[in-house]
């Protein structure tokens, strides 16, 4: 059986249990449905969720990757090939359609599909038919599409880049998963539930926990990874810490990070000497906005992690946080 039926789901935001909600609703539906978020935002588990809340949820749960096959392959493996379509193909071989019948089929990363292929699925999803690659006989397909994108499907629809007739087909349901640092009552409760899968990894009885320097760190962080990017982090540190007998408390977000890193500039003081502009100018408007500037380069350099941050700017914690509250520069906490 599928793994992914017994993974659980962690959150407790607002914004992840309105989702919750919102799949029980579409999962019952015998309609296409699209997720989309930005990458690692858990698309995926969405999509098994909805396939093993429905009524289909005993029938197969089919997968495929669109962005992983080229044009030709992706079409043999959505809809199987007759033997001698092509050199190689010595045997009929299914496609995920028909592996998915009565079931479901996810379509990862759909907008990297071709006209073609958009045309076919489209074809599917209209009349329930298809034909094998190099085949005549017309089959009946019985399957609910749950499609997934990081990308903005409507804009590419009218830049001619997705077929806007599948778009529709498709777009019967759309769930939008927010980023993790919108929904940051998530972070600490995945934390926690990566921590202790880990240690049991591991073979530790239990997860001392995280300290709160750590608890902070992982709160502030802006997370473009997201989920993918937080159990990766998490599972890091727990593992770094292992054999110390106490709470978490080293996070590293960046494993590349390293003097030696080939193309890191290290971070020497050859700031050029400030010019004074020629026009008259406000002397503390000026000085205000190279802080802004600075602090800015500074928070991008550490990818927003604003102890790492302060660090580097030879501040103290609280000094930066009196900076960034100076200058509004808090946003998204
Ligand atoms: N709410 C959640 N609870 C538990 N684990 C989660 C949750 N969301 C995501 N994950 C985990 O985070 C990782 C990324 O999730 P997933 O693969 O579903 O993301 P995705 O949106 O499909 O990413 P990509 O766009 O890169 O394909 C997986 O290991 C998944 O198990
Ligand atoms: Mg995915």
């Amino acid at each position: 059986m599928d793994r992914q039926q017994e993974q659980p789901l962690i959150g407790e935001s607002r914004a992840f249990l309105d989702i919750l909600e919102h799949v029980s609703r579409v999962s019952q539906l015998n309609r296409p449905v699209l997720v989309i978020g930005e990458r690692g935002t858990g698309k995926e588990l969405i999509a098994a969720r909805i396939h093993y809340l429905s009524p289909r949820w005993d029938r197969p749960f089919v997968k495929l990757n669109c962005a992983a096959l080229a044009e030709s392959l992706l079409e043999t493996e959505l809809f199987g090939h007759e033997a001698g379509s092509f050199t190689g193909a010595t045997r009929r071989r299914l496609g995920r359609f028909e592996l998915a019948n009565e079931g479901s089929l996810f379509l990862d990363e759909l907008a990297s599909t071709s006209d073609r292929v958009q045309e076919k699925v489209l074809r599917v999803i209209e009349y329930g038919e298809l034909e094998r690659v190099g085949g005549n006989e017309t089959i009946r397909s019985d399957v609910r599409i749950i499609g997934a994108t990081n990308e903005d499907l409507p804009r590419l629809a009218e830049e001619g880049r997705f077929r806007a007739d599948l778009l529709d087909r498709l777009a019967f349901d759309v769930i939008t998963l927010p980023p993790l640092r919108e929904r940051r009552d998530d972070i600490m409760p995945l934390a926690q539930h990566f921590a202790v899968k880990m240690a049991g990894e591991l073979g530790l009885e239990v997860f001392e926990g995280f300290s709160e320097e750590a608890r902070d760190q992982l709160m502030e962080y802006a997370w473009p990874g997201n989920v993918r990017e937080l159990k990766n982090v998490v599972e890091r540190a727990v593992y770094s810490a292992l054999g110390e007998d106490q709470l978490v408390n080293d996070i590293l977000f960046d494993p590349f990070e390293s003097p030696w890193r080939p193309g890191f500039e290290a971070n020497t003081s050859d700031t050029p000497a400030p010019t004074a502009p020629l026009e008259a100018y406000d002397f503390k408007e000026h000085i205000q906005q190279t802080e802004i500037d600075l602090l800015k380069a500074a928070l991008e350099q550490n990818r927003f992690n604003q102890k790492k941050t302060a660090v580097y700017l030879g501040m103290t914690y609280h000094q930066l946080r009196g900076y960034l509250r100076k200058y509004e520069l808090t946003e998204g906490e």
